[in-house]
């Protein structure tokens, strides 16, 4: 159910072309790793390895990978924004492999098939994040890099601003159901379902599976002169997203 809402609400975000479904630009694959990563956390070359970019349609990430010399395979519910990808990599001379699939079912990939799996902000599509870091876990070789972002969970309880301006945390934290629609739903996309993390999950979980942790960061996303109500503004008091570099513990 929730599956074939998000599949919808992506093919129509991918027609739309909005910040996710922007393809990388000529600028950006003449310095691909400086741009997918601003802070360090990949290999000074990725020539070679095996890439998964997963939940990663749009024709960005996997563009940039293949830019670098990796082997590239980019995963996507969505066959629109897969689209994006096959195009723009076919246009380029790119050689880039696309599978429509959900993150949380990988049975096509093969176990211990990948040196990095990188995933932009997705989680919050699927009810279950434990299955989706376990197929990260089987996919990964060992010492294999895995790098996401992710929402955070005060991020998605924020329901909407009071007459004072100060943010309502107005869904709860402990749930299992989907996400309702909120009176600011401005890090929500439309049309799709999505789910609240918790910390224990987001970062426990992926301990559980057998990744260590080796960097995790909020990227600031506040204004300090910003207005009221604006988006420099709510990222004063509410980092909208939380990126973590995690690997996968050698096989012993
Ligand atoms: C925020 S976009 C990421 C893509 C974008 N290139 C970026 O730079 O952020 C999230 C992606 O997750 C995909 N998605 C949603 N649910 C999914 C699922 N269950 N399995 C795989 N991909 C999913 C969407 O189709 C969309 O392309």
């Amino acid at each position: 159910m929730s599956q074939k809402k998000n599949k919808a609400a992506w093919d129509q975000i991918a027609q739309a072309r909005n910040n996710f479904s922007k393809v990388a630009t000529d600028r950006e694959c003449r310095d691909p790793l400086g741009t997918l990563d601003s802070r360090g956390w990949l290999p000074r070359s990725v020539a070679g390895l095996d890439v998964l970019c997963l939940a990663s349609g749009g024709g960005w990430q996997s563009i940039l990978y293949a830019s670098a010399g990796a082997s590239v395979t980019v995963v996507d519910l969505s066959p629109e924004m897969l689209s994006l990808d096959v195009r723009e990599a076919k246009r380029r001379e790119l050689d880039v492999r696309a599978i429509e699939a959900s993150m949380d079912h990988l049975p096509m990939l093969g176990s211990a098939t990948f040196d990095i799996v990188h995933q932009p902000v997705s989680t919050c599509y699927v009810s279950d994040i434990g299955k989706v870091y376990a197929e990260i876990a089987r996919v990964l070789r060992g010492g294999g890099l895995y790098i996401s972002q992710h929402k955070t969970p005060t991020s998605l309880q924020v329901t909407r601003q009071c007459s004072s301006n100060e943010f309502v945390v107005g869904l709860e934290y402990y749930r299992t159901t989907s996400l309702p629609s909120v009176e600011d739903g401005r890090y929500r996309e439309e049309g799709a379902i999505e789910y609240l993390h918790r910390w224990e999950e987001l970062v426990g979980e992926l301990c559980r599976q057998g990744l260590v942790i080796e960097d995790l960061r909020e990227p600031y996303r506040g204004e300090r002169f910003a207005i009221s109500g604006s988006h420099g503004h709510r990222g004063r008091f509410v980092a909208p997203y939380v990126r973590i570099k995690a690997r996968r513990l050698p096989m012993s």
